[in-house]
Order: C-alpha cells, then sequence, then structure tokens
C-alpha cells in the first residue's frame, strides 16, 4: 500500500536533526510520496532544495501569517517570488507542483486583512500566469476566501488543505473544482462534523496530509508529525465512508496525482 501526503512542511526546523532519515523512512518503509510546502520566500527556497535532493515535490507561496508588514515590503517579496516561480520553471519545472500555501488567516492576523487579501490575489494571478494550480490556507476567513475565488479564477483550481470543517466552503470549494485535503483534526475526538465534512466529498474530490511537523492524528496527538501518519487520516476516512485502507490510498494517490499533474 502506497500512501501521498499532499502537504507536509519538511524544511521545519523541527526537522533540522533527523530530517534525512525522517524522509528516508517515508520513501523507504512507509512507500509515501508528499508535496513538502513552501510558505514562506525562504521555506519556499528550502522546499525546492529537499524536492531536488530527495526527489520529492515542492511549493513556492507566501503565507497568510508569513507577509510583511508594510506594502512596499510585501511587493518586493512577491516580485521575488515571482522571480523564484519563473527560475524553476526555467530550470526544472515538474518538481514544481502549485502555488502555495496562500489564503487568508483572520484568526492569527486580524489587523492586516487588506494585505493578505493583494498578496493571495496576486499569487492566484502568479499561479494563473505560470499555469499551476494553487494550494489554499483559510482560518477565520471562509466568506472573503470564497468571494475572492469568485472574482479572480484560479484556472487550475487547486486544494483547501487542511480544509475548515465548514460546510459553505467545502460546497462552494467543491463547485469551483477544488480538492479538499483531511489533515489531523479529523481524527480528533472533539472534531464535532468531521464525519459529515468527509461525506459531503466525492471519493473522486479527496486528499488527505499530514501538515507536518503540525497537527498529528490520534494516536499521536502531541508529537511531531511526519508524513508516515498520513495512514491514520486515510484509516479515518475509510471507516466513515465504508471503504478499505487501500481503496482510500489508492484513490487519494491518484487524486493527488491528478491536482498536482504528476506523470510518474
Ligand atoms: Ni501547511
Amino acid at each position: 500500500m502506497k500512501f501521498f501526503d499532499s502537504h507536509a512542511h519538511l524544511d521545519d526546523e523541527k526537522f533540522n536533526d533527523d530530517r534525512e532519515e525522517i524522509i528516508k523512512k517515508c520513501i523507504d518503509e512507509n512507500n509515501c510520496k508528499f508535496v513538502t510546502i513552501g510558505y514562506s520566500l525562504d521555506s519556499s527556497r528550502k522546499a525546492l532544495n529537499l524536492a531536488e535532493e530527495y526527489d520529492l515535490y515542492a511549493t513556492i507561496g507566501i503565507s497568510p501569517n508569513d507577509i510583511p508588514q508594510t506594502k512596499e515590503q510585501l511587493w518586493k517579496d512577491l516580485i521575488e517570488m515571482e522571480h523564484l516561480v519563473k527560475t524553476q520553471i526555467e530550470s526544472n519545472p515538474k518538481l514544481l507542483v502549485a502555488i502555495g500555501e496562500i489564503g487568508l488567516d483572520y484568526y492569527w492576523n486580524r489587523d492586516n486583512k487588506e494585505l493578505q487579501k493583494e498578496a493571495f490575489i496576486k499569487q492566484i494571478e502568479i499561479a494563473n500566469k505560470y499555469d499551476l494550480p494553487i494550494t489554499i490556507h483559510t482560518r477565520d476567513a471562509v466568506d472573503d476566501t470564497l468571494e475572492i475565488l469568485k472574482f479572480y479564477e484560479a484556472k487550475n483550481a487547486g486544494i483547501f488543505h487542511c480544509c475548515p470543517h465548514n460546510r459553505e466552503l467545502v460546497k462552494q470549494g467543491l463547485k469551483l473544482g477544488f480538492y479538499i485535503s483531511f489533515a489531523g483534526p479529523v481524527t480528533f475526538k472533539n472534531a464535532k462534523n468531521a464525519d459529515e465534512i468527509i461525506k459531503m466529498v466525492p471519493n473522486d474530490k479527496m486528499l488527505i496530509e499530514t501538515d507536518s511537523p503540525y497537527l498529528s492524528p490520534e494516536p499521536n496527538r502531541g508529537k511531531r508529525n511526519d508524513p508516515r501518519n498520513v495512514k491514520f487520516i486515510a484509516q479515518k476516512i475509510a471507516d466513515v465512508k465504508n471503504l478499505t485502507l487501500a481503496e482510500v490510498a489508492r484513490l487519494t494517490f491518484k487524486n493527488a496525482k491528478t491536482v498536482y499533474r504528476i506523470k510518474k
């Protein structure tokens, strides 16, 4: 059985002591593929380097929690970010599979909503220009996220990562052609409507992810997360949808390859 973790942060400093060991274990022992996701200029560069070194996939993006304080600096960063995308596409396009994570987060940052929106919109435009899907982070910002997506269409759609358990978001997201990616919180005992949300997502639109090193699923909640734990998310989906673990592994693997347009 092989798994595809659609969203992990292997560049995170929590892996500084054993990054190589973990990556090799995920690939060799667990037969796991994964995308290491950028969230800032620095982490995007690191993600690309890791993808290059270990034959993985990466994304480039500036997350709503990593945008600079001033408009001037934000635009400098966005220009730099686009340059990084362009350079990667010219040198080795295969390992760059999406723009992200990008989006809006009004849970952690309420004072810079306009800057967040500007960054989100500009990065959707960059994704469209370079013909890439996007991966979206949204927290406490469902209405504004959907409004932007309806107005600034992401041509290749993409993924709602660690999808909030919000009916309207899932309904509208699916309508816009997006994939829904489930993470550790669906396994938490206090996850209110996780089952209902899982049932809303058709088999050909669901993805699994760890968001490592954060959000470890049960039974490893509270510990450092890594892509090997993605099987617990798959098991939860299998239980809710009455599928076997192997079926969920196969479906989510195929869906990840489709949304990220991975050929091999
Ligand atoms: Ni993430």
